[in-house]
């Protein structure tokens, strides 16, 4: 059955379309972020095994005045804020928090394609920092940014908790080349990402024991049915997860566990799916020093400084516009 937002969602009927239409098929992980996928994110941040969020909170709890401070921005003089996929915000806080300390005038510029992360954003952040200048912009973005950075007044750009790391190396150096000509000399990016290390470490990261990674992953096609009238049996797909330790890039899939065709009434379209046929959903590349460099050839932004939590399994890269 079709639901309302079928039409309006024109961007999400698109790319299933060209994703289950190419082979190897593909869904972008940019989709999984509905109200449902908003939450199991949520469960993801607080499952033991997802290190990411604690490591990035610890960077964050012990040394934000650090880090603010390492912004160099002028406290007589208002700026931007932007954050580029703010999710819930919760590490966030302690920036804005330390910001407000110390007596900045700045605007906050949360970015999220998901309406609802925004709209939970804004409610939580009303009560903690009720002084808060906010201004919250619904997109995807590689799309908003010209709109977004177009004041004269200077930017911080936070892009942080490993979202860069869901683009390719070439996607990435074209989205940070795009952000950069966007910037102004001494403009500052906070850049948080994850670093290589085992496999025993990262992967249960993707693959947990209570199975939330899994739900998380097989979201993607639940809201296929919900939002596009699809009618997958999700009990005959399973998540199926891998992470190189030379190249240090996670990839996830879907996996059809029996050989079965699903049609999705809003395209009007089937589409076979062979047994242990896999889509291809998510990549999540770790980084070290070398390919951060390669990343950031080209791009008009310069590694200023970094700061990494204790057991060195996440840095936030502070880069600054040349
Ligand atoms: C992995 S979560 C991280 C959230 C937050 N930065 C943190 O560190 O906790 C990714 C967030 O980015 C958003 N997102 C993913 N792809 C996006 C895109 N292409 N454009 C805008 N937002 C995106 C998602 O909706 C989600 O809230």
């Amino acid at each position: 059955m079709q639901n309302s937002n079928t039409t309006t969602n024109t961007p999400f009927l698109d790319h299933v379309s060209e994703g289950l239409n190419t082979q190897p098929k593909y869904l972008s992980s940019r989709y999984f972020y509905d109200k449902k996928g908003d939450a199991l994110f949520q469960q993801i941040m607080a499952m033991p095994e997802y290190y990411l969020t604690n490591s990035e909170m610890e960077i964050f709890t012990e040394q934000a005045p650090a880090i603010v401070t390492a912004f160099e921005m002028n406290p007589e003089q208002s700026f931007e804020l932007v954050e580029l996929g703010a999710g819930d915000g919760t590490k966030t806080v302690k920036l804005l928090a330390e910001f407000k300390n110390s007596d900045y005038d700045f605007t906050y510029l949360p970015v999220d394609i998901s309406e609802n992360a925004l709209s939970n954003l804004k409610t939580t952040l009303s009560k903690q920092l009720p002084d808060l200048q906010i201004s919250p912009k619904q997109g995807e973005y590689f799309t908003v940014l010209k709109e977004l950075l177009t004041s004269d007044q200077p930017k911080v750009v936070l892009f942080i908790g490993s979202n860069l790391g869901n683009l390719s190396d070439d996607l990435a150096n074209n989205f940070l080349t795009s952000l950069g000509s966007y910037l102004k000399k001494g403009d500052k990016v906070l850049l948080g990402l994850d670093l290589i290390k085992s496999a025993d470490i990262v992967l249960p990261a993707y693959n947990d024991a209570a199975g939330i990674t899994r739900d998380f992953n097989l979201n993607l096609l639940a809201r296929i049915n919900r939002e596009l009238g699809g009618d997958f049996r999700i009990e005959n797909f399973s998540h199926q997860p891998e992470y190189s330790e030379k190249t240090g890039i996670t990839k996830s899939y879907i996996k059809s566990d029996i050989d079965q065709t699903v049609t999705i009434g809003a395209l009007k379209e089937s589409f076979h799916f062979a047994k242990d046929e896999l889509i291809h959903t998510e990549v999540s590349r770790k980084y070290n020093d070398e390919i951060l460099n390669k990343v950031l050839s080209g791009t008009g932004l310069s590694l200023a400084n970094k700061f990494t939590d204790q057991k060195k399994y996440f840095t936030d890269f502070l880069l600054e516009k040349d």
